[in-house]
């Protein structure tokens, strides 16, 4: 057997050797039922139980903290002002003290009757980390509709190619693995987003020994799923940031793509204004930066900072300052421009450096007045 992760021993409590972290969001009718659940699974077993709620407005974490006080393996970890699956995860995680880390969904769509085996693999030294998989032998989702199947069936083809993962269902949600090997990597993944398996194994660059065994995903008990449109662009993200080697990040690549739109929306209002509406050039181009600043607004409300999305009155204040960000930027953005065509008169050299200057700057100073962290 493995030295580093057996379970603590001498201590008057048992120490855990499994600690199962749960991301919750709106999910207060599931998580006294997964308790239950998982008690009969690892019956004999020392395990505690992590849930990590993003302050869900249903009070999940009320019913969580309820548990908590009844029966002590059960921990709750209140995010406030936060939001993401994988950042979930993460912090779950990272709170554990068992050698060994699982992640199951609330929703009981996860079969948690493989813990033991999924643990029996670690301890064993067998493996590293654990997937629960729907794509091996013996494994299925027949819960998913052709639409979700089709998706899901992209994103796993794409992730085997570009990023090299090498596993039958890298988008799994459940797992099991060795915490010190996820603390080693943990500084280095996303916490956006939904794919924190993936990211793992993506970033492990093949140095985990992983297994894989097959369950089947079931139908959700109650609730509904938290996965919008929006994963697609997350995943986008993720393969992206990975294949750069981190040094762009998902929601600069966000941020930078509406940079770009923008551009479009700009010549086209300055056409409009142009054409239509014979508008003088000086107020057309004024008209023109103003359109494109507003939708660039609106887009990075909705995708860039959709997890931070400001809301009511918060939207006008926001717009306001995201105003202010970007005419300082246009200023960075020309001064850059110049000074690089004053070395070296390249038209298109210039106008990248400034261009570049512009949205590193547009994007750094959102982040600290725009879209704060609350
Ligand atoms: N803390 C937190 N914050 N939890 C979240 C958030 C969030 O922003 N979004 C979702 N969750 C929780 C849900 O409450 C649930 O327990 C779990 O994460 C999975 O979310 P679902 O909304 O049920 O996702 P799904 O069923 O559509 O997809 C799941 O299964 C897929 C296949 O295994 C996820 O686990 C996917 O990652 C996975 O690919
Ligand atoms: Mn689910």
């Amino acid at each position: 057997m493995n030295e580093a992760i057996r379970p603590g021993q001498g201590t008057a409590v048992a120490t855990p050797e499994l600690s199962v972290v749960v991301p919750t969001f709106n999910e207060r009718d599931n998580v006294t039922a997964l308790f239950r659940k998982l008690e009969t699974a690892l019956a004999g077993r020392a395990w505690e139980v992590i849930y990590v709620d993003d302050n869900s407005p249903d009070g999940t974490w009320d019913v969580v903290r309820a548990l908590a006080q009844q029966d002590s393996r059960v921990r709750c970890i209140r995010r406030i002002g936060r939001r993401g699956l994988s950042g979930a995860c993460i912090e779950g995680i990272l709170a554990s003290s068992a050698p060994c880390a699982a992640v199951i969904d609330a929703d009981l769509q996860h079969d948690e009757t493989q813990l033991p085996k999924m643990l029996a693999l670690l301890q064993s030294g067998e493996a590293e980390l654990v997937v629960g998989s729907r794509y091996v032998e013996g494994g299925s989702a027949d819960s998913f509709d052709r639409q979700r199947a089709g998706f899901s069936w992209l994103a796993t083809s794409v992730a085997k190619k570009l990023l090299r993962v090498e596993i039958a269902d890298p988008m799994s949600g459940f797992f099991m693995i060795r915490r010190d090997r996820f603390e080693q990597l943990a500084p280095q993944l996303s916490t956006q987003g939904f794919k924190i398996l993936l990211d793992i194994v993506a970033t492990a660059r093949g140095s985990l020994r992983i297994r894989e065994i097959p369950y089947s995903f079931g139908a959700r008990l109650h609730g509904e799923s938290k996965l919008d449109s929006m994963v697609a662009l997350d995943f986008l993200g993720l393969v992206l940031a990975k294949l750069t080697g981190d040094v762009v990040s998902l929601r600069f690549l966000l941020f930078a793509m509406v940079g770009s739109l923008g551009l479009f929306v700009h010549l086209a209002a300055l056409f409009i204004a142009l054409e239509v509406f014979n508008v003088p050039f000086p107020e057309a181009q004024a008209c023109g930066a103003v359109m494109a600043m507003t939708s660039n607004f609106l887009l990075n409300n909705f995708l860039t900072y959709r997890d931070q999305r400001l809301k009511g009155l918060g939207i006008l204040r926001g717009l306001l300052l995201f105003y202010l960000v970007c005419s300082v930027g246009l200023v960075a953005n020309v001064g850059v421009a110049f000074s690089v065509y004053d070395q070296e008169p390249i038209w298109w050299l210039a106008g990248a450096a400034g261009a570049l200057m512009g949205v590193v700057w547009n994007y750094a100073m959102s982040g600290l007045f725009v879209w704060r962290k609350r």
